[in-house]
Parts: structure tokens; C-alpha cells; sequence
């Protein structure tokens, strides 16, 4: 249930405000406070007085109150909010999120709110595929702003495609799910380790590899929608978390990586090591270009730190959890990382399975202790995350 959670529910200028009706009432089922801030073009769509009904409180629209010229305290609004979902979220809405052009009450109560901040937009296919949608949305998920991602269907226009706002039934659940973590997980502070390393040769040049760091990132946003604590130390990549608390720590190098773990070691309860950390570094990284001549040239590396190795051996009673990336010998040598790196748990994953290793899908198989392997079907990366929480949980 969401007793005593306030919801302020923004709705925009869309065809799927109808849609808001249904998501201000199963809120309301759920127990929750809620409070309606409307543009004037959504109230072309939907009337104020079926959400003012339906809310049981007095629906927001203008700065302007009432007849008496009295404030509509937008401040107020933004900070009595636990949260705030804009649903719909339209084109127009999304980009003045982004800018902050305020010149509505929405976008006011937007700029005001210290709550997190959910949008679900809504609009037409190619409305949603246009580079400028996918930017903003971009640049609000890298702000912490949560995207409900629209899903595909028949659209006002006729046209098939991905731009329908997601139902307000799984919204709403979603929204309960967020303030119900309803797992093991919850209090617990989870420090994951991500992405690839990049090792310098010189200033332009380095050793890297193809992690693309998805998992890790997939991997972090699940932990804080279950209530964990989570810190992520994500080596390079582009990969954005989603969940506004992940507190996100950017390093480079493996020594870097190692540091930033051992910062957060001490508090942490559980270690999550999915970083392809390089395990040699060239031992001397040139300070300026190194210029090519006549000859050929080699580089001389010396070992990185095993970090999931350093967490093993200063584990006490934490819980780690490891990954083997193999193209021979699998589960041989999964075992003795396994028992090398004295971890809880190892998903390992094999190049020679089509569909693993560095694209958009994995198939994993999870060590446990005293034998145990659970063994997956090829899945997308969010399939796979599940998976390995839902193998923590089960551990713990
Ligand atoms: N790992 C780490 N620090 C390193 C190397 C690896 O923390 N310097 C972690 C990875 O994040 C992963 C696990 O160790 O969880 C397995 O890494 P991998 O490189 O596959 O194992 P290695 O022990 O290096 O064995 P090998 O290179 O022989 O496969």
C-alpha cells in the first residue's frame, strides 16, 4: 500500500490523459494522497473535475487560484510531493523540462520539487524516435529523472508504433514497488563494480576492452528499486543509471577502480564485481605522444590489482559475488576463480554460446557453494540481472 505517501501526479497536453483518470485512481486505491497539476492543454483532453474527484483534492492549473487573484503556492506543491509522475508527458512538457522554460505551473512545480521525479511521455512514433525526444530524455534520465518508457501499440494517428504511455496500472505498481521494496535487499549498501577499464599507454592511447558496462548498470538500478544502498564505481562508458539514488563514483583506470573500493569496502554488505578490469597495465605510461619511427615496438606491462580477489581475502561477512567471462574449459575454470577469489556466488558466461558475452543478451550459468550451478536461458541483460539478484536473494 502506499498509506501516508503523497503522489503529485502532473498531466500534459496528450490524448493519453484519459489515462491519468485511471492512474490518479488506482493511487488512490493504493492508499496514497494525491494531489493533480494540470497544463491548460491537457484540460482540453480530460475535464479538472472528474481528477478533482476522483483525487479528492482541489486540482492545480493556473498560478492564479481562484477569482480573489489568490497564489497557487507552486513551492508548496513541489515540496509536499513524496513524488512527482507526469503522466502524460508530452514532447512540448519534455523539452521544457529539460530547458526549464517556466511558463506554466507544472514546469514551476517541477523546478520547485526535491522529490524524485518520474515521466512517462506520451506521443507519436516518430515524434518519440526524433533525435531532439531522444536527447531530452537523455538528459533528464542523466539528471536522475526517471523515464517510464512508453510501450508500442496502435497510436491516435493510426500509425503502429512505439509512443503509447504505459498503463496506469503498471504505474502505479511501479510507483508501489518503489516505495515497497519487497526484498532482502532493502538497507542493504551494495558497492558494484563496472564497464571496462582504460589502462594509458600515453596521453592519447590506452589498453582497454569491449565491456560495455550494461550490466553493471542494469545491475545497479535494480538493486536501489529494491531498496538497497548502492554504490557503482563504472569505469568508462556511456551506459546511464536510471534510478535517481544509485550514487555513481566515474574512474578509469583499474588502480582507480580498486580505490574507489576500498573506500566504500568497509561499509558495504555486499560486493558486486561485473567489471572487465584490465589485468595488466603498460608499466610506464608515457607522458607525451609517443611518436612513431622505423621500428616496431613493445610494451612492457606489470600486474593490476585483482580487486574481486582483494575483496575475497577482506571479506568478512560480506556477501561477493563474481564473473568469469571464458572461451575454454568453462566451468573448470569458473571453479577455481570460483574458489581462487573466494566468492559467494560466480556467473559465468561463455563466448562460445551465441548470444553471450558483449552484445544486448547473455546466457549465464550461477556457481554457488557446495556445487551448485543454475544454468539460464540466452535472455536480454535486464532478464539476466534478474536472474543474479533473484540468486542473491535466494542466498542470503
Ligand atoms: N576482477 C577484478 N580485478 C581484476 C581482474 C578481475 O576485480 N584485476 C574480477 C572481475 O570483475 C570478475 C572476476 O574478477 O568479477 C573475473 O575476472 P577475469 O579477468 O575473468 O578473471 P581472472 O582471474 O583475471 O582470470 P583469467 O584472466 O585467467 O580468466
Amino acid at each position: 500500500m502506499l498509506s501516508g505517501k503523497k503522489i503529485l501526479v502532473g498531466i500534459t497536453g496528450s490524448i493519453a490523459c484519459y489515462k491519468s483518470a485511471y492512474l490518479v485512481r488506482e493511487l488512490i486505491k493504493l492508499d496514497a494522497e494525491v494531489r493533480v497539476v494540470m497544463t491548460t492543454s491537457s484540460a482540453e483532453f480530460i475535464g479538472p473535475l472528474t481528477l478533482a474527484t476522483l483525487s479528492k483534492n482541489p486540482v492545480a492549473i493556473d498560478f492564479v487560484k481562484n477569482d480573489e487573484g489568490e497564489w497557487e503556492n507552486h513551492v508548496e506543491l513541489g515540496l509536499w510531493a513524496d513524488l512527482f509522475i507526469i503522466a502524460p508527458t508530452s514532447a512540448n512538457t519534455l523539452s521544457k523540462l529539460v530547458s526549464g522554460n517556466c511558463d506554466n505551473l507544472l514546469i514551476a512545480t517541477y523546478l520547485s520539487a526535491k522529490c524524485p521525479v518520474w515521466i512517462a511521455p506520451a506521443m507519436d512514433l516518430d515524434m518519440f524516435k526524433h533525435f531532439s525526444t531522444q536527447e531530452n530524455l537523455d538528459n533528464l534520465r542523466e539528471k536522475g529523472v526517471k523515464v517510464i518508457e512508453p510501450t508500442s501499440g496502435e497510436l491516435a494517428s493510426g500509425l503502429e508504433g512505439k509512443g503509447r504511455m504505459e498503463e496506469p496500472e503498471v504505474i502505479a505498481q511501479e510507483i508501489h514497488d518503489y516505495f515497497n521494496p519487497k526484498t532482502k535487499l532493502g538497507g542493504k549498501h551494495i558497492v558494484i563494480t563496472a564497464g571496462p577499464t582504460y589502462e594509458p599507454i600515453d596521453p592519447v592511447r590506452f589498453i582497454g576492452n569491449r565491456s560495455s558496462g550494461t550490466t553493471g548498470v542494469l545491475l545497479a538500478d535494480e538493486c536501489a528499486k529494491r531498496g538497497a544502498k548502492v554504490t557503482l564505481i563504472l569505469g568508462p562508458s556511456n551506459k546511464k543509471t536510471a534510478h535517481p539514488k544509485v550514487n555513481v563514483i566515474h574512474v578509469s583506470t583499474a588502480e582507480e577502480m580498486f580505490d574507489a573500493v576500498q573506500t566504500n569496502w568497509e561499509l558495504a554488505d555486499i560486493g558486486i564485481f561485473s567489471a572487465a578490469v584490465a589485468d595488466y597495465r603498460p608499466k610506464n605510461a608515457a607522458q607525451e605522444k609517443i611518436k612513431k619511427n622505423d621500428e616496431d615496438m613493445s610494451i612492457d606491462l606489470i600486474k593490476n590489482p585483482d580487486i574481486l580477489k582483494w575483496a575475497g581475502e577482506n571479506k568478512g561477512d560480506k556477501f561477493t559475488i563474481g564473473f568469469a567471462l571464458e572461451t575454454e574449459n568453462e566451468l573448470e575454470n569458473a571453479w577455481s576463480k570460483f574458489s581462487r577469489k573466494n566468492t559467494d556466488l560466480l556467473v559465468l558466461n561463455s563466448l562460445k554460446d551465441e548470444g553471450a558475452g558483449f552484445g544486448e543478451t547473455n546466457k549465464i550459468s550461477i556457481l554457488a557453494k557446495n556445487n551448485k550451478i543454475s544454468s539460464f536461458e540466452l535472455k536480454n541483460k535486464q532478464g539476466v540481472i534478474l536472474d543474479i539478484l533473484d540468486a542473491l536473494e535466494e542466498e542470503l
